[in-house]
């Protein structure tokens, strides 16, 4: 552990002298997703360096950043090779218009992207982050149908469970418990189908038969809907943030299928699964075996340093394009940084990265980060650990058998994440859940520790629920 000392808001970035970071938070700062009670009032653990698979709080506690930031610091924290290359690529040039010039490192980039997807997945078009991208897919869309003579075509399939983004349309799509109680969406273009979450399975009902009603009900929303007014299904292969939700076998083949019967484009939303977290490039085809007409990805594209994202359109949809009876219609749609040259730089060298060797290592220590996660099922408020790759959930119920959450004043999770703060792992917090997606450079020693920790803060998180009276495992 660092020695423990005190980062001052100065060592943080230059805030004022005498007013530290926390202070000018609190007075300036709106951190994402709050409460109005305390919207623009408040401060968050205040991190001050990353080294590797750790991060250093105020207080000079190092702490293992188990969500890598947040699914993105894949590479780990402190690479010199991609700061260089940003100092290198901003000293060169820092930013160009992309709406009349062009850079190289896009173009490199979108060769070397396109050579990692599956099927016929042959341009990129870049974005910000994934939000922007999710958009950007659901805007193309749009357009095409428009281009096809198909107006009508609309409507987009999303599932419960599901995280998108935070711009309007991508966020329409969301299905997770609370993210839009208070939140407009354009609910009249999305149907929300259900999450494919095995251990949310009505009671009763096997794995195949799960399957079988997922994929019933996908196709019975088409027959219903009617093909011709339905654009887009979009989906995580595993989904992230609802709770590393890894869907049953054969279930995306099987949708992939009749989105293809239905002339509905399958956009692949790989903002999580993508750069590594499932030991590929890509998941979509490696880990799932389908070809998808669009990929969204974001986040592990820089490792996190840059933001960037974007999407992965395919051939066939821009020849069918440029052959139409419209070829002046504009797709118009364009960011001031779309292929903005210092996050494709540092997107190229973090691929060389995972290229070599990265990727051979997550799928290496994969198996045992699964296996050694697992153990955590033994804790009674435990109701399952889930995960794929690099990805995680701990989902804590208040009893087994009916697998209710907690309801308390404070989130299960928000408790645990406490208690391992302070024996020195970062948590992701989700209601009952806990969700880990540590950088991919993790080792085994190190996937010890933190599931070490994992255990204890549970098991205090435990001790707490039992002397406070609202649990009784
Ligand atoms: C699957 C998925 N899609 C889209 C997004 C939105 O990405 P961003 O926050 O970069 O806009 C996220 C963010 O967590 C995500 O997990």
């Amino acid at each position: 552990m660092a020695a423990a000392r005190d980062l001052k808001a100065t060592e943080m970035g230059g805030a004022e002298s005498g007013d530290d970071a926390v202070e000018l938070a609190k007075r300036h700062l709106i951190q994402p997703w709050p409460f109005a009670g305390s919207v623009g009032a408040e401060a968050r653990a205040l991190i001050g360096e990353g080294d590797g698979i750790y991060i250093t709080d105020s207080t000079g506690k190092r702490l293992i950043d188990g969500p890598a930031g947040m699914w993105c610091v894949n590479v780990g924290h402190r690479r010199e090779e991609l700061a260089k290359v940003m100092y290198d690529q901003a000293i060169a040039l820092s930013y160009n218009t992309p709406w009349y010039t062009m850079n190289a490192p896009s173009a490199e980039l979108a060769k070397r992207i396109a050579g990692h997807a599956p099927g016929d997945l042959s341009h990129v078009f870049y974005t910000t982050g994934g939000s922007s991208a999710v958009e950007t897919a659901l805007r193309f869309m749009q357009f095409y149908n428009n281009v096809r003579g198909r107006p009508e075509k609309k409507l987009i399939l999303s599932r419960g469970g599901a995280y998108h983004g935070s711009t309007y349309l991508s966020a329409s799509l969301n299905g997770r418990p609370r993210d839009r109680d208070w939140m407009d969406g354009a609910d009249e273009l999305v149907i929300k189908l259900s999450s494919p979450d095995p251990f949310r399975r009505p009671r009763g009902m096997g794995l195949t038969a799960f399957t079988d009603f997922l994929v019933d009900q996908f196709r019975d929303t088409i027959a219903r809907v009617g093909a011709e007014r339905i654009g887009a299904f979009v989906g995580e292969p595993v989904q992230a943030s609802g709770g590393v939700v890894v869907p049953p076998d054969g279930y995306l083949k099987r949708i992939r299928e009749i989105c293809r019967d239905n002339d509905i484009l399958y956009v692949s939303d790989e903002v999580v699964t993508a750069f590594g977290r499932l030991g590929h490039v890509f998941a979509s085809g490696d880990v799932f075996g389908i070809d998808p007409d669009m990929i969204t990805f974001a986040k592990g594209v820089t490792s996190g340093y840059f933001p960037l994202g974007g999407v992965i359109i395919s051939e066939r949809l821009l020849e069918e394009l440029r052959r139409s009876n419209h070829p002046d219609a504009m797709f118009g749609h364009g960011l001031t940084y779309t292929s903005h040259p210092v996050g494709c730089a540092v997107a190229l060298k973090n691929l060389d990265l995972l290229e070599g060797g990265v990727l051979a290592h997550t799928q290496a220590v994969a198996p045992y980060f699964q296996t050694q996660l697992k153990t955590l099922e033994e804790l009674p408020l435990v109701g399952e650990v889930r995960g794929m790759g690099l990805m995680g959930c701990v989902e804590c119920v208040a009893d087994r058998e009916n697998k209710n959450p907690l309801q308390l004043d404070k989130d299960v999770g928000k408790r645990i994440d406490a208690h391992c703060h302070e024996l020195g792992l970062l948590v992701r917090p989700l209601i009952n859940m806990c969700v880990m997606s540590p950088p991919l450079i993790i080792t085994r020693e190190q996937i010890d520790d933190m599931v070490g920790i994992l255990r204890e803060g549970i098991s205090r998180t435990m001790d707490d629920l039992r002397k406070e009276g609202v649990w009784r495992g």
